[in-house]
């Protein structure tokens, strides 16, 4: 209880999420739209250090290009994602940002379309995000995302995939609330960390977060 209670001292590290994935895969898509979306609306990853790295179950070719899962369509997803965080570092500016470029989980995304009005919305610079996705900064930032996938101790066998200080929470995943909840101190832990996390009242509470999400952090430049 005080080595938790220590975590949030002053100069103290925070609580470490990373989410490997990748950018066409359905339910990384909705890992980001329910669980992370509600997470965010709710103030819960305030004090959270929270990543994505998206390059997820892609591989290298025998010329060390990688070839995506999904394929080039998802590349181009990857890249922009990547570039995003790498342009934009605060969490409360590049989370709105890829929550909307995800949204649309249709079969055929419009990734620069996307890019453009979610970066609209949402207060960031859209051109500077396609040119690092379709430059070589693009390309080196889905190379690291690749290196640091490769590197996971224990590797990661499918996406979505949640570690929490280098630990892997395979199917409980679904309890990342109830993790970062339990290391808030309880005098100053979000009400919607005592409400129930589970996957299916978060479907039925979809449509709610998507709408609260934007408004509530639209981020003002
Ligand atoms: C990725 O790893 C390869 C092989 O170890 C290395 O040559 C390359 O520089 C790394 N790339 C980045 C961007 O970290």
């Amino acid at each position: 209880m005080l080595l938790s209670l220590c975590a949030f001292l002053p100069g103290a590290s925070a609580l470490k999420v990373t989410l490997y994935e990748e950018s066409l895969c359905p339910s990384c898509r909705s890992y980001i739209q329910d669980v992370l979306a509600h997470l965010f609306a709710n103030n819960m990853l305030d004090n959270v250090d929270l990543n994505i790295v998206a390059v997820g179950n892609a591989r290298k070719d025998h010329e060390g290009n990688i070839k995506c899962q999904h394929g080039p369509k998802e590349c181009l997803g990857n890249r922009i994602i990547n570039c995003a965080i790498d342009l934009h570092p605060q969490m409360d500016v590049w989370f709105p940002f890829i929550f909307c470029l995800e949204r649309h989980a249709n079969h055929e995304p419009y990734f620069h379309r996307r890019t453009k009005i979610c970066a609209r919305k949402h207060g960031v610079d859209g051109q500077a995000i396609l040119n690092c996705a379709h430059g070589p900064l693009g390309k080196e930032l889905v190379e690291k995302a690749y290196n640091e996938t490769a590197a996971l101790v224990p590797a990661h066998t499918y996406v979505p995939w949640v570690v929490v200080d280098g630990l892997p929470l395979y199917a409980g995943d679904i309890y990342l609330q109830a993790i970062i909840c339990v290391f808030i101190p309880e005098s100053e832990r979000p009400e919607a960390c005592y409400k129930n996390p589970h996957p299916n009242s978060l479907a039925s509470e979809m449509g709610r977060t998507q709408q609260s999400v934007a408004p509530l952090k639209t981020v003002a430049t």
